[in-house]
């Protein structure tokens, strides 16, 4: 499991690499699960699973970065994804820090592990100065996981798929502070 895509970053429990589609299996059982999924408009397909990891590919060719796969490095377990894309927040294409877990690991702090270390390395190895995560409204795994990532709630706005969608974010500057505390 380790081994199947490039390696991008490791942390205490965790290894993010870039997925493949001999992820799809792993993949698909956290997706299409319907409590997973409450806050998208429907659990993924096998069709939809595929063309995900496949836009992910494009965007390691084409951004450089992309949703990763997180691997638990105790097990060598596809235990979620998390990453970095350009989504469309309100109009604006910005980069965005995206997590998917396992529900079997919730509330273990993977996402927040994996979150922070995706975030330190936007920060070094792009130039943007400031990072968002956004949401459904009702998503309060997604949100609370943004404030532990040091993000602050930035951006309020009506959203078609998420009736409401929230945006956090963090700043370069705030980054840099939360570095030298
Ligand atoms: C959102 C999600 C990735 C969080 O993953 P996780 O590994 O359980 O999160 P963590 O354990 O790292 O928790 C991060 C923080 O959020 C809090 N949190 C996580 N889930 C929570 C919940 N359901 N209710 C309240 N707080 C929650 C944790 O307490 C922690 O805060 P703390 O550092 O102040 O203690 C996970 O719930 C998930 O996969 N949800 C379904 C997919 C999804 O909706 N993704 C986001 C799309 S926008």
């Amino acid at each position: 499991m380790y081994d199947n895509g490039k390696k991008i970053l490791e942390t205490e429990r965790l290894v993010l690499r870039e997925m493949t589609i001999e992820d799809f299996p792993f993949l698909y059982e956290i997706v299409s699960d319907p409590e997973t999924m409450q806050y998208y408009p429907a659990p993924f397909s096998e069709e939809k699973t595929r063309a995900w990891i496949d836009r992910n590919i494009e965007r390691y060719a084409n951004d450089g970065f992309g949703l990763w796969a997180i691997i638990l490095k105790e097990t060598g377990e596809f235990i979620g994804e998390c990453g970095l894309t350009l989504q469309d927040i309100d109009g604006e294409l910005l980069p965005e820090i995206g997590y998917h877990v396992h529900k079997k690991l919730w509330r273990r702090g993977i996402a927040k592990e994996a979150a922070r270390a995706v975030r330190d390395w936007a920060f070094v190895h792009t130039e943007y100065d400031i990072l968002y995560s956004y949401m459904k409204y009702t998503n309060i795994g997604s949100y609370s996981t943004a404030i532990a990532n040091g993000m602050k709630k930035v951006k309020e706005y009506p959203d078609p798929k998420n009736t409401i969608s929230y945006a956090y974010a963090i700043t370069r500057v705030e980054w840099e502070q939360l570095k030298n505390r």
